[in-house]
């Protein structure tokens, strides 16, 4: 028997960072929307844990017990005691290492394909406890739609959408690593006093009406600035697409993917196009937002 499960990327509409913590997370007010690119997490009974994956990425996804989906099985079998024996295949459809919690992904569809598997019959909440020990855009990735994230991302608020949101992504040559853009952050903010993240009313609002050209106005990243300082070719990529008439672009999360909302589907391929033709990026997919969080197929 085998179970498989669907689960989208994220774009961050917002993500506001504050300083370092003692623990060396940030406190972040962190505007998730879930995005229609997908990875299929398959789990099948089997004689010893193991990950497969494939997909034009495949290569750069580790497949021991660091990579998230293992170690969602492991805690899960472990929380049960039972046996955490099972093939977990990935089909990966979202960048890897790109900002669009790929990886975060897995580890909720792992956890939710599991979970169907072995019958164990979790609670939303004790699986949502699961995902936010795996990591701080895990809980999003089980949720989806749209969310803010306070604490270090982890503690989510479930936001309205009032209607559908049309996104362009351009994926980069290599990733960014996600601990290194936060260290970017804190030497270039180094000396500056930092405010408290605070979700910004506008975004909420632009969401909730589905209001595509207020949203575009208040789309935020403080990430942006160290991303693009470790990767400044970034900023060609950003100039290409907003010539191109996207209403908006920003790098997505901690980068190096970078996200362009257009005003419908119409202009999200015409984006695409020019950002295909313009050489600056490795390859570009469009997407629409919200999306459902995990799904059992
Ligand atoms: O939670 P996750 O394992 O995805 O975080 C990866 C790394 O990103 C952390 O080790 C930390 O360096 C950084 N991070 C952070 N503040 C957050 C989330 C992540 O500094 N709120």
């Amino acid at each position: 028997m085998s179970v498989t499960v669907r689960v989208p990327a994220k774009v961050n509409a917002q993500l506001a960072v504050g300083a370092a913590r003692p623990d060396g997370f940030h406190d972040l007010a962190n505007v998730f929307l879930a995005v229609g690119l997908y990875d299929e997490v398959t789990v099948t009974e089997a004689d010893e844990l193991r990950v497969t994956c494939a997909g034009p990425d495949a290569a750069e996804v580790p497949l021991d017990r660091t990579n998230l989906a293992a170690r969602a099985a492991l805690a899960l079998a472990e929380l049960h005691g039972r046996s955490p024996d099972v093939h977990i295949h990935i089909a990966k459809d979202i960048p890897v290492a790109g900002g669009m919690a790929g990886g975060s992904a897995d580890g909720a569809g792992a956890l939710v394909a599991c979970d169907a598997l072995w019958g164990t019959n979790a609670s939303r909440d004790e699986l949502l406890d699961i995902c936010a020990e795996l990591g701080s855009d895990v809980p999003f990735s089980l949720v989806g739609g749209a969310a803010l994230g306070t604490g270090r991302g982890e503690k989510l608020r479930p936001l309205e959408v009032g209607g559908t949101f049309h996104w362009v992504f351009a994926m980069a040559d290599g990733g960014l690593s996600t601990p290194a853009v936060f260290r970017e952050f804190d030497r270039l903010a180094e000396g500056t006093e930092i405010p408290e993240p605070v979700a910004s009313e506008d975004l909420l609002a632009a969401l909730e009406k589905g209001d595509t050209a207020a949203l575009a106005a208040a789309l935020s990243n403080d990430l942006q600035p160290a991303a693009l300082s470790l990767r400044p070719s970034l900023a060609d990529t950003l100039a290409a697409g907003r010539a191109a008439g996207a209403l908006a672009g920003l790098v997505s999360g901690s980068g190096p993917t970078t996200a362009f909302l257009v005003a419908d589907a119409e202009s999200a391929e015409t984006v695409a196009e020019a950002l295909r033709a313009s050489g600056t990026c490795r390859s570009v997919r469009t997407a629409s937002a919200p999306a459902p969080g995990a799904t059992v197929l």
